[in-house]
């Protein structure tokens, strides 16, 4: 293995080449402002509603349900507020979530908590971070406004049994943060009422994401301006980032069965080869229902901070978990929530890859690098 070797592709992507070269005509020769009423700004305006419907198409909505946001936080943000704040006319404040959501949700449910008087039920997972649809269903309240969910988690991989979950809320809204698995999993049969993606973890820039919400769910805007987005998301539209996100989107769900494939085979020798090289390893997340590019691990007895100091001397990037999160000493809420003692939360380490997987045998080099750590760090 030559160079360096990234291996956090759920902190972040690079952009894909065919995204860059889609969105460049949108800073040069169509710069213009999508709402101009002039020829400048109807090309805009053009680029914008194609990028817009070859969104909804992949994500299966409709084109006009499609708000383009700065990211996932954004568009988690809005879904969240934006339709338990609609909801509250009608006498809804419940929110029904789990512990393990990315802060995206569980601050914008704690937001609500501070100033609206919103209650919420944080449904307990499994040891594997897996949520049971019966138990939502069970923390239902004639008050609930919305059931929020990740599809797949962003520290361990775990992916839901979203259509279980959307069957379970008997005609709530629920709103789906497909963040990590866009691009890898189909996310278009999932039944979700909202949807959040994030551009740069897809092979699309930052500053770009979008939440697809079906019309018939009421949603109150959280930027308000000029009105663009339908009303729901005021503020000059970041049309080069719309049509990167498109292509990305696009050519990610045409690969994506093939990836998940050949990644999640990778991903399959990367564990089974740590495992048994590192003493006291264990994998954290749904040993089944997982991300194809995602690995991670506690090591007992270690300090995960040391062991990824020692993975990039060996030139392999990584991170311990949320990417919001690295950096700080407090274990993470997302291992906390799976029942893995403070302590041992503190042992983890985070592999993820792209979509290009490793090189022939790098599941087993890469797993001797990780022992390798391990080992020098152990005292
Ligand atoms: C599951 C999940 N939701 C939301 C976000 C936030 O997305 P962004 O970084 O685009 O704001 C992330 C980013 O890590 C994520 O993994």
């Amino acid at each position: 293995m030559s160079g360096l070797l990234y291996l956090d592709h759920a902190a972040t992507s690079p952009i894909r080449p065919e995204a860059l070269e889609a969105m460049a005509p949108s800073l040069t020769r169509d710069f213009g402002n999508p709402s101009s009423h002039h020829t400048v700004g109807e090309a805009a305006a053009y680029a914008l509603d194609d990028a817009r419907a070859r969104v909804a198409r992949v994500l299966g909505f409709r084109a006009g349900d499609v708000v383009f946001t700065a990211g996932g936080t954004e568009a988690d943000n809005l879904a969240v507020k934006g339709i338990v704040l609609a909801a509250l006319a009608r006498g809804r404040s419940h929110v029904v979530t789990t512990p393990i959501e990315h802060e995206a949700i569980l601050e914008s449910v704690a937001y609500l908590g501070r100033f609206h008087d919103v209650t919420a039920t944080l449904v307990p997972t499994d040891a594997h971070g897996r949520v049971d649809p019966a138990a939502i269903a069970a923390a239902l309240r004639p008050e609930t406004a919305l059931v929020a969910v990740g599809h797949a988690n962003n520290e361990i991989g775990t992916v839901q049994d979203v259509p279980g979950i959307v069957a379970a809320a008997q005609g709530v809204p629920v709103h789906v943060d497909a963040v990590q698995s866009a691009g890898w999993l189909d996310v278009s049969g999932l039944g979700a009422d909202s949807l959040a993606i994030a551009g740069h973890k897809l092979g699309a820039p930052k500053g770009i994401g979008a939440l697809a919400v079906r019309g018939r769910v009421p949603l109150e805007p959280l930027l308000h301006g000029g009105g663009q987005e339908r009303g729901r998301r005021s503020g000059t539209e970041n049309v080069a980032g719309a049509v990167a996100l498109a292509t990305a989107l696009e050519l990610a769900d045409g690969e994506r069965v093939a990836v998940a494939e050949r990644v999640g085979a990778q991903t399959a020798r990367l564990i089974a080869a740590v495992l048994a090289a590192v003493p006291r390893a264990a994998l954290t997340g749904d040993p089944i229902h997982r991300l194809p590019g995602t690995a991670g691990f506690t090591f007992d007895g270690v300090s995960g901070e040391a062991v990824l100091l020692e993975l990039e001397r060996r030139g392999v990037v990584s991170s311990s978990g949320s990417a919001c999160a690295a950096g700080s000493d407090e274990p993470s809420h997302v291992l906390l929530a799976c029942g893995v003692p403070p302590g041992l939360a503190q042992t983890s380490v985070r592999l993820t890859l792209g979509r290009q997987g490793l090189p022939g045998d790098g599941p087993e080099r890469l797993a001797a690098l990780v022992a390798a750590s391990v080992a020098a760090v152990t005292s």
